[in-house]
């Protein structure tokens, strides 16, 4: 058995990438501070345009985190109580409390094994006269395949929502999308500026894309208490806004959003090379729909005995690791409400007892991850 490691490995390692930027990232806040507009100050229209452009999206409307943004998303699409949601049950809790709290009903789809997105095959199952939207959750860094998502909206006429908090910058690999950036196919695309995202701030922020114009207007009024001139309140909004410190910090990141991406997917080889031969562990399963910007690099573990096994392992040695995620939505507490039960659906429970996400970030060096792979497979090895 190895002894504990001299460095710890963190899963998301903020502070390095901070120390790489620090001149550029503290000018731009000092610079905001000099200024005083700390509320919708000129960085937040810069770094808005930066943004679109860097999708090619025609509209990026800022917002105060992704949850936020799917809740704007759902108003924006004139979605009422009672009304209908499909949403991957393998999946971050944002786009079903979102509905919840709109009194939409959260209805909940199976995923694909080995991509971890929603299952389209199992979509028009779930559709039912109420069903409005279908929000493709992008989990981990890929793409849901959008082709197939988008055909069924078409045919049933619904909303396609995409929640792309994962998956800034992965592209659309084949088909009628083909070079599109995720979060630009659906009605409206959402995104988290979490610190821990591939682009992510130093607070909360968050955003929505759309092509429609239309969409654009009614987004930026709902996320300015309903009104589009000052004290003109048309319709019942919310207060969510990005503001000035962290959009110019975004300004700053989004400059080296390719190269953050080209080390984890660099990264992401290094794991595969080293993981892929081992007993009784998955390396993440490339999709065939987009390019993976590696939010999360997931593996998939034999039984959850083993899982939770390398998990206390790695720990022991001084390698952080994380369960995204540990129970699917359908079985938490909070939506028990929806009736679901433990066989609802099979690949969602299945996933949140096998998986396993290692360190994965803009700062993570081949060495590292060599190191971080030996000790996985020394757990593995000695199974
Ligand atoms: C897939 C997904 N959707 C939505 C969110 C919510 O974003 P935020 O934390 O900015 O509200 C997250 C963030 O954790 C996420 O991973």
């Amino acid at each position: 058995m190895q002894e504990k490691l001299s460095t710890t490995f963190q899963i998301v390692d903020l502070n390095a990438q901070y120390q790489r930027l620090k001149p550029e990232i503290d000018s731009a806040i000092f610079k905001v501070l000099e200024d005083a507009n700390f509320i919708n100050g000129e960085p937040v229209k810069t770094f808005s345009k930066e943004i679109a452009e860097f999708v090619e999206s025609p509209y990026f409307i800022p917002c105060a985190n992704g949850t936020d943004a799917l809740q704007i998303a759902y108003m924006a699409l004139g979605l009422e109580p009672g009304d209908e949601v499909i949403l991957p049950a393998f999946n971050y809790v944002a786009t079903a409390e979102a509905a919840a709290l709109l009194k939409l009903k959260p209805v909940f789809v199976d995923c694909q094994a080995d991509t971890f997105n929603i299952d389209p095959n199992q979509i028009e199952g779930a559709i039912t006269p109420k069903t409005r939207a279908i929000v493709a959750v992008h989990l981990f860094g890929q793409s849901c395949d959008m082709e197939a998502i988008m055909e069924i909206a078409e045919k049933h006429n619904l909303f396609v929502i995409e929640d792309n908090a994962q998956a800034i910058g992965s592209k659309i690999s084949t088909g009628k999308y083909a070079e599109r950036k995720s979060g630009t196919i659906g009605h409206i695309g959402t995104t988290s500026f979490f610190p821990s995202k591939n682009l992510g701030c130093m607070g909360d922020g968050g955003g929505l894309f759309t092509n429609d114009a239309v969409l654009k207007d009614v987004i930026q009024k709902i996320a300015n208490h309903g009104q589009q001139f000052k004290y003109q309140y048309e319709s019942i909004g919310i207060n969510s806004r990005l503001d000035t410190i962290q959009a110019a910090i975004l300004s700053v990141k989004i400059k080296h959003l390719n190269s953050f991406t080209e080390n984890r997917q660099k990264a992401a080889e290094a794991y595969d090379l080293h993981l892929g031969q081992l007993p009784e562990l998955q390396i993440p399963a490339r999709t065939k729909y987009s390019s993976h910007v590696f939010h999360q690099y997931t593996i998939k573990l034999s039984s959850e005995k083993v899982r939770d096994g390398l998990k206390s392992y790695l720990n022991d040695k001084g390698i952080q690791s994380m369960i995204y995620y540990p129970k699917p939505l359908h079985l938490q507490p909070g939506y028990l409400y929806l009736g679901y039960n433990n066989e609802s659906f099979p690949v969602s429970s299945l996933l949140s007892q096998q998986v396993l996400s290692l360190p994965m970030h803009s700062e993570l060096t081949k060495s590292m991850v060599e190191t971080i792979s030996g000790t996985v497979s020394a757990f593995m090895e000695n199974l």
